[in-house]
């Protein structure tokens, strides 16, 4: 069974997906970290997340870059989101993600085009989203919570920012598939998003 997990950024979907995968017993890729790897490794090298020939030269990125904790920061989301514009970055990361949603025995995978074009043939397409508001809220809450020093409205506006860059762009845009299940964790916590996935994964198999 291949599950694929689409939607903006801080909408719970990486959660989500976790949970779904340790539910089903399925392995997980969260294609986001792919792309971060390759906007951390165009600052390493110097280049320029929005220029095309660097992004792309950067997809060569060392494995072991995926373990790296700083991928997760603001700053490493705002570079994947530039790098993830380019038509050949999003076609040199395909192949890796297709092979893994192709395994034996299926997958879970979460990002912005997994249903639409990773994983059009997916058993069962979540669409996870919620509110800036509320999206903006969890991350305050989160980088608080780490001793980071932010600001709500500086954490809204980047959202926006990247929504707008995600869902504007020309190749493979932030869509709900059309036969995705959209599923709005707005104001449901934790434990009831992950419950209302696992509800509408066993509905639609
Ligand atoms: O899910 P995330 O915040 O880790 O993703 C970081 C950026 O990577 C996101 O702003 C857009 C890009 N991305 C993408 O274009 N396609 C995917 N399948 C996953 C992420």
């Amino acid at each position: 069974m291949i599950i694929a997990v689409d939607g903006p950024t801080a909408s719970g979907k990486g959660t989500i997906s976790k949970a779904l995968a340790a539910h089903f017993g399925l392995p997980h890729l969260d294609t986001g970290l792919l792309y971060r790897a390759v906007g951390r490794q165009t600052f390493l090298d110097g280049g320029d997340p929005d220029n095309a020939e660097d992004a792309l030269a950067a997809c060569g990125f060392p494995d072991k870059l995926l373990a790296d904790a700083s991928l997760r920061s603001e700053v490493i989301g705002g570079m994947a989101s530039k790098v993830s514009v380019h038509p050949k970055v999003r076609q040199t990361l395909f192949e890796r993600q297709r092979a893994f949603a192709e395994q034996e025995g299926g997958a879970v995978l979460d990002g912005r085009d997994i249903g639409t074009v990773i994983a059009p043939d997916a058993d069962v397409k979540l669409f996870v989203t919620a509110s800036v508001e509320a999206r903006a809220a969890r991350r305050y809450a989160e980088m608080k919570e780490r001793g980071e020093d932010v600001l709500l409205e500086v954490i809204a506006e980047d959202l926006r920012q990247r929504d707008e860059r995600d869902r504007t762009r020309a190749e493979a845009p932030l869509v709900a598939a059309s036969d995705a299940y959209v599923l709005d964790t707005s104001t449901l916590g934790r434990d009831e998003a992950i419950a209302a996935a696992i509800e509408a994964v066993e509905q639609a198999v």
